[in-house]
């Protein structure tokens, strides 16, 4: 059963200057709200309460002006330093007293998923015990990501890390389900050609134990990443076009919140009367009012 969460929020954000000279890639907007709270609801989601928020010493004091301890959504939000960004797996180090002896998720700060059905899934994660889980996907692009590489019964063999010639399309998506083990896998990681600590050389070990579960999010599901300006746009116009064709929220952390029973009626409204008069806290009185107590 995995209690507790890390969102990985660090990072220089090169790609995305000179937007991100001066300020977090993860606050920045997208659509409507920043661009942390939709891997955060993915958390929520996955029943996950006790989150870890690792960052750049430059950027942290933003994170927690704007998410605090977590209590206003009944949540626990600790916040770690990464200095230099080493990779991802640098995680599991930065956030080993964290994780204790406990299992632990992991999500990218710039990592947006969406589907019907997304809450079953991400709970079966969460509650298995041991081992691990990713979720794959299929993208056009698969040469920048962690590319799935199957046998000839179809079955996943092999883990390639931003391979020149993919042998899939079937990318590795940014959320991770591991037991404690990874916190001694990441610990005896050498860094890649590019000095990092990469994630695929854990999932390459989970795989070849045969302790990797590997689910597949097919066609009824969004995963979207908004690492450059092109992405980040995509991810905006896709929040913006469901959100106003079906007047629902992607990524509203008091929804979820609400409706994993995490805080209640009265507290959403409190969060909306700080809010001000915006679409987004008349969406929060709206809420309090359709659903039922
Ligand atoms: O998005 C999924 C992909 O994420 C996976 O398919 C790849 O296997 C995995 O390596 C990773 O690839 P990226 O090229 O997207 O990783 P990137 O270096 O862009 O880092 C992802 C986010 O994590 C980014 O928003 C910045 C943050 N980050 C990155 C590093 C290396 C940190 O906070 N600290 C770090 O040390």
């Amino acid at each position: 059963m995995t209690k507790k969460g890390i969102i990985l929020a660090g990072g220089n954000g090169t790609r995305l200057h000179p937007a991100t000279r001066a300020m977090s890639k993860q606050l920045m907007p997208v659509h409507d709200k920043p661009m942390i709270y939709y891997p955060l609801c993915t958390l929520m989601q996955s029943g996950i309460r006790d989150i870890l928020l690792i960052s750049t010493p430059r950027d942290l004091p933003q994170f927690r002006q704007l998410l605090g301890d977590g209590i206003q959504w009944g949540l626990q939000i600790s916040y770690a330093e990464q200095p230099t960004p080493r990779g991802l797996a640098d995680a599991f180090i930065v956030g080993r007293s964290f994780i204790g002896n406990d299992n632990v998720a992991m999500v990218l700060g710039d990592n947006l998923y969406y589907g019907h059905g997304l809450h079953a899934v991400l709970h079966t994660a969460a509650q298995k015990p041991s081992g691990a889980t990713v979720f794959a996907y299929r993208v056009s692009n698969p040469e920048r990501y962690g590319v799935i590489v199957y046998n000839a019964n179809n079955m996943p063999e092999d883990i390639l890390e931003k391979p020149q010639n993919p042998p899939s399309r079937w990318a590795v998506t940014g959320l991770y389900f591991y037991d404690n083990h990874v916190v001694d896998i990441a610990k005896d990681l050498k860094p890649s050609q590019r000095n990092e600590i990469e994630i695929t050389d854990i999932n390459r070990i989970y795989l070849k134990q045969k302790q990797m579960d590997i689910v597949n999010l097919g066609r009824g599901y969004a995963w979207l990443d908004a690492g450059t300006h092109e992405t980040l746009a995509d991810a905006t116009n896709f929040v913006r076009i469901i959100e106003q064709r079906q007047n629902i929220k992607i990524g509203c952390v008091e929804e979820i919140a609400l409706a994993m029973k995490y805080i209640n009626a009265d507290q959403v409204l409190k969060i909306a009367s700080e809010t001000g008069m915006t679409p987004y806290a008349d969406y929060l009185r709206d809420l309090v009012v359709s659903t039922p107590t």
